[in-house]
């Protein structure tokens, strides 16, 4: 509550960035892995590459330069930041929490901070409660950030799975302030009977990691391409027009919808429920596939870098995703859009550092099926450090990724 107008304060999106690895594979490149070819995949999804995270990154230090890159859009230090909420399905292990290894790589001492589940509704979630904590006055500058490094958990002898997903992180920050503006208007659900139409069996409480869980493939995300599709369509355009309507707003009053980037088709099907030409509706899954939570924050970054958003414009960011659980989110945009972009060159990936322990080395993660395309020559960013200050430094064999 400001003390002086006696109201509480407004969450503002007042920082955003993006990360997204170097190396791409191509629908062509999945040709030579499963039986599909690039006509399928474009038809039916829109999808014409994705990216795939090299051996040394992982969700965190992804998560850590795109949230780092939000920072510097907002004009803060690392320091300023009293929350960090980070959205994956995809955390880099089951504990700590990944939101914690981003603490510590983007030099930040006193935030809170904390993993939300909720598949690729995730983000949408985490600026849900980035909100609440604002407007409560629990946090003046939230960190929230969707990443994903989903290329590590597909089978890629399944084509109706492994040509859909791909790597990537976004974030923004969301801050307290008196002005008008900013997140006006939230929706969110949650569907249970959807939970199997995409999952991941293996690795928890009911199925613990074994010789045998592997052996059936358990380890690997399963889904049920046509229910969870006949949900994504019946359910997106109402989200958001609930999301909408809560701000006060028609869809006519929006000028840009940051849909989850699944699938074209869907996006065309959220248009076409809108009532509002595909124009409306920021695109880029043909670049990236499905990256999860970390599609919409990605989005909403390239939507604000390439020009599609000015200030004094209503934003409507919209996410279904396993659960089934779908999000919106519609805001007024305050900030001059240009400030990304210098965002985005302030931050240097292979300055950004992941600590790991030191007595404790992962095996190579990189999927057998992707070896050889990692394998060749690329513009891969160096590897990162992984070693903090002040802890004894790794065998030198040992660092190499
Ligand atoms: C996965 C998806 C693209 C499949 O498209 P679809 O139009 O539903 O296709 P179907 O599953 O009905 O399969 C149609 C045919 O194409 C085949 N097929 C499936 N994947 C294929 C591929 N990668 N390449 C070529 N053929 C493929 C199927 O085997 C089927 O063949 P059949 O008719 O001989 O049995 C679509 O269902 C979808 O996008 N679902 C939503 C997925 C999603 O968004 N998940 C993430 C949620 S966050």
């Amino acid at each position: 509550m400001n003390a002086e107008t006696g109201r509480a304060p407004r969450a503002h999106v007042t920082g955003w960035g993006r990360y997204v690895p170097d190396h791409i594979l191509t629908n062509a490149d999945l040709e030579t892995m499963v039986d599909t070819n690039d006509e399928w995949i474009v038809t039916r999804t829109g999808i014409r590459e994705r990216r795939v995270a090299a051996a040394h990154e992982t969700t965190a230090s992804m998560a850590a330069v795109a949230g780092l890159r939000a920072i510097r859009t907002a004009g803060i230090d690392p320091e300023d930041i009293d929350l960090i909420l980070l959205a994956t399905l995809t955390p880099d292990y089951w504990m700590p929490s990944t939101a914690a290894l981003v603490k510590e790589a983007i030099g930040n001492q006193k935030a809170a901070a904390m993993d939300v589940a909720a598949a690729c509704s995730g983000f949408v979630y985490a600026f849900a409660t980035a909100q609440a904590y604002v407007t409560s006055g629990l946090a003046k500058h939230v960190l929230v950030i969707g990443a994903e490094l989903l290329t590590r958990f597909l089978d890629y002898t399944d084509r109706g799975t492994c040509i859909l997903f791909g790597d990537g992180a976004g974030a923004v920050v969301v801050s307290a302030s008196d002005e008008p503006g900013g997140s006006l208007g939230i929706e969110m659900t949650t569907e249970p009977q959807g939970a199997y139409m995409i999952w991941l069996p293996a690795g928890g409480a009911k199925a613990p990691p074994s010789s045998e869980t592997i052996r059936r493939g358990e380890h690997y995300i399963r889904m049920e391409g046509r229910e969870t599709y006949r949900f994504a369509t019946k359910t997106m355009a109402t989200t958001a027009l609930e999301s909408v309507s809560r701000a006060g707003l028609t869809p006519d009053d929006i000028a840009l919808f940051i849909p989850h980037q699944a699938n074209i088709r869907i996006i065309e099907a959220v248009a076409k429920g809108l009532d509002l030409p595909m124009d409306r509706m920021m695109v880029n899954v043909d670049k990236y596939g499905n990256t999860s939570a970390a599609s919409v924050p990605i989005a909403l970054a390239e939507a604000a870098n390439s020009g599609r958003i000015a200030v004094g414009d209503a934003i409507c960011m919209v996410a279904f995703g396993a659960g089934f659980t779908s999000g919106a989110a519609t805001i007024r945009w305050t900030v001059d859009p240009a400030r990304g972009i210098a965002g985005d060159a302030a931050v240097d990936p292979s300055t950004v550092h992941v600590r790991l322990p030191v007595d404790w080395d992962a095996v190579d993660p990189i999927p057998a099926a992707l070896a050889e395309m990692m394998a060749r020559p690329g513009p891969v960013n160096p590897p990162l450090d992984d070693v903090v200050p002040d802890e004894p430094a790794r065998p030198a064999t040992e660092v190499q990724a």
